[in-house]
């Protein structure tokens, strides 16, 4: 479903970006009332075809207001999956990926976890976090008493770093292909609008705030992005390298935080976890 309004901002912001030095941004809000026009021109006599199965939820012409359904939600994510799925920005990681690797889970999520990019079983089953490392997030996930589909999951990167041939293993994001990618990330925080993040591991911190540090430094603790409670936690591939129960403790210890910012119950089971 396309929205001409919201494609037509985006065009033009996507130009001013990539002709000049300045990164021009779009709120959520501005992007809601954008597809609120469609809505809007969806629900006025004369155009039939725009109103086709979506008098639902077309908005009264008088009055438009953003509506920030999940539906609303998920459509505009689908516009930005568009656009992500015939990106070559990165010409190298355009010819070598086997597809993009978008996100995944409820657009309406109260959490959405940030990693790095996607690796080779990311890459050939185009969603994220699927592999070892991607388990073991599952695990977490469920451990805070939610499911995979509860929450948003998604990349700074949404291509598989490329890797010289016959090499094996996954490389590090470089800091030109975290800058080039992040508006597609910055595009789906602000429609989803996450309660809570979660960054895992130094490079989804680097790529997201721009900032350098040591996990020791900057895990356990709030830090903030955009407005929103960002908290900053080791990459499950780290735990997967050092297994030893006080690692995945802070982890554990962290993911409690972000329960109690969102005001969830928390067992006295939960709070021994990994004690
Ligand atoms: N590691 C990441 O950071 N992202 C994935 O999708 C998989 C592994």
């Amino acid at each position: 479903m396309r929205q001409p309004a919201l494609e037509l901002v985006i065009a033009a912001l996507e130009k001013i970006r990539d002709t000049s030095n300045h990164a021009p941004r779009a709120s959520r809000n501005a992007l809601a009332q954008l597809l609120s026009i469609y809505s809007v021109a969806a629900s006025l006599p004369g155009t039939p075809e725009l109103c086709e199965g979506r008098r639902a939820t077309c908005v009264s012409p008088k009055r438009p207001q953003p509506q920030q359904t999940a539906s609303h939600k998920a459509e505009m994510l689908a516009s930005v999956r568009e656009r992500v799925c015939g990106c070559t920005k990165c010409a190298h990681l355009a010819s070598s990926r086997t597809q993009t690797v978008f996100g995944v889970g409820n657009p309406d999520a109260e959490i959405m976890f940030i990693g790095e990019a996607p690796g080779a079983d990311e890459d050939q089953q185009g969603e994220p976090f699927v592999g070892r490392a991607g388990q073991l997030l599952t695990k977490i996930i469920k451990a805070m008493g939610f499911a995979r589909e509860d929450v948003y999951i998604a990349n700074i990167l949404k291509c598989r770093p490329d890797m010289p041939a016959g090499s094996f293993g996954n490389r590090a994001p470089t800091p030109a292909e975290m800058q080039t990618c992040r508006p597609y990330l910055v595009e789906q925080i602000d429609i989803i609008q996450p309660r809570v993040l979660v960054a895992l591991g130094a490079v989804a911190v680097e790529g997201l705030l721009g900032a350098r540090g040591t996990m020791r430094e900057l895990r356990g603790r709030w830090h903030s992005y955009n407005g929103m409670p960002l908290m900053i936690t080791y990459h499950p591939a780290y735990l997967l390298r050092n297994q030893s129960p006080s690692e995945k403790r802070k982890v554990w210890e962290d993911m409690m935080q972000v329960l109690e910012r969102l005001e969830k119950p928390i067992s006295e089971k939960q709070r021994n976890y990994f004690l």
